[in-house]
């Protein structure tokens, strides 16, 4: 499914640019450079957030308790509330 028009990017390609690195984009602004484009309108942020969340709340459930404290997904996912600090 295509999420953003303007740049014709795929679900799939947002989540193969999240997936296969802690240290990947945890942006929207991220994705899109990851994907070699840069927002246009700016209506596809709001999903592409969304597809981003669900990501991270994979790789943070599929986190040990060894790699919690030191995993920038789970870093991130604190700094912006999702979880408890
Ligand atoms: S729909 Fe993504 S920038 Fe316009």
């Amino acid at each position: 499914m295509i999420v953003c028009s303007c740049n014709v990017l795929s679900d799939g390609a947002v989540r193969a640019c999240l997936s296969g690195s802690p240290t990947g984009p945890r942006t929207p602004a991220q994705v899109y450079a990851c994907l070699g484009c840069s927002p246009k309108c700016g209506r596809c942020a709001r999903t592409i957030r969304s597809i981003m969340r669900v990501a991270l709340d994979r790789v943070a459930h599929s986190c040990t308790a060894a790699c919690t404290s030191t995993c920038s997904a789970v870093k991130a996912q604190k700094a912006e509330g999702e979880i408890a600090a």
